[in-house]
């Protein structure tokens, strides 16, 4: 199709202008998408091949991030496309560039996957044939010192990288995730091994800054209830479990007692491009 601007690949030379102009776009301090764009598109790789620009002349007046990833769910491998970063210069706004990008993505560069998902203002991505897809929760536990014995927590070394990975990848539902150790310290988490009577029963990695449990892994899940007031006991603080509530991994083993409180929700939507219509979308690191 003829657009009225080209839409073309990003180089890795225009990289450091399009994080600038993502600062710019969304009203960050200078320094903010050039942090966050390796840790959301992988250190390892070149990110320029995950955005797509917009042009007039040579001139960049547009951005979207689209990265195409791997899921899989119960030994069936999906194709996502993943859309974030989203911006259009002030002065070309309200001109149908975002439409265009969408519009681009949906039927011809992303055609072959079997879904596309974003999440932000769902009255802005409707109209591109968007529906809801998952919603993420965050739950608040605080801490119960009786139980605490039971449960032991050491940081996660090198030996224990591969029992993490193994337990993640029993998971229904994930990316393609193959380097553990990096994704989770590239984020500055800090991954935990859960030891009951001397042996490993999960892990979880917990942002240390502000105590969300951004991930739990456990061999067995009912115990998730009781691990989570462990690890509030463990830090001596209250603290907070995301969830994608389509998830039944956690949310069919944590008791309605102790999740008093939902201060965090970010919704997903998405794009059905194939026979697909019970797949759910969980691990969406998007902005
Ligand atoms: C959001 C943004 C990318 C839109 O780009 P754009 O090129 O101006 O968008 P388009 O011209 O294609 O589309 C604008 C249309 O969408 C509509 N629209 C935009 N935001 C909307 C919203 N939140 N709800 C409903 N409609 C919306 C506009 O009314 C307009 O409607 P029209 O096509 O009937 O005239 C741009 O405003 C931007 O860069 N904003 C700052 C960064 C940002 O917020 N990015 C999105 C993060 S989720």
């Amino acid at each position: 199709m003829d657009y009225k601007f080209q839409i073309k690949q990003a180089l890795e030379s225009e990289m450091p202008e399009i994080i600038s102009k993502l600062d710019y776009y969304f009203a960050k301090e200078p320094g903010y998408f050039e942090e966050l764009v390796p840790v959301l598109y992988h250190r390892k790789i070149n990110t320029a091949n995950h955005h797509l620009v917009v042009k007039d002349n040579q001139k960049i007046i547009g951005v979207m991030a689209v990265k195409i990833n791997q899921l899989i769910s119960y030994n069936n491998t999906y194709q996502v496309a993943l859309i974030g970063s989203l911006g259009v210069d002030p002065a070309y706004r309200n001109q149908g560039i975002m439409s265009m990008l969408f519009d681009y993505v949906v039927n011809d560069y992303a055609k072959g996957v079997d879904f596309l998902a974003l999440s932000g203002d769902y009255k802005r991505y409707k109209r591109f044939g968007f529906e809801p897809g998952a919603k993420i929760e965050c739950y608040k536990y605080t801490p119960k010192i009786s139980i605490n014995d039971r449960y032991d927590f050491k940081t996660v070394d090198l030996d224990m990288v591969n029992y993490c990975q193994k337990l993640y990848e029993k998971e229904a539902f994930i990316f393609n995730r193959k380097d553990f150790f990096s994704h989770i310290t590239m984020w500055k988490y800090q991954p935990y091994i859960i030891f009951n009577n001397g042996l490993p029963i999960g892990y979880f990695v917990i942002n240390p800054s502000n105590f969300i449990v951004e991930e739990i892994m456990l061999e067995d899940k009912t115990m998730v209830d009781e691990v989570l007031y462990g690890i509030a006991t463990f830090f001596q603080k209250e603290i907070r479990l995301k969830v994608s509530i389509n998830n039944d991994y956690y949310c069919n083993y944590i008791s309605s007692s102790i999740i008093p409180e939902v201060y965090f929700e970010r919704n997903l939507y998405r794009i059905n491009n194939s026979k697909l219509s019970n797949v759910l979308v969980t691990r969406c690191d998007l902005i």
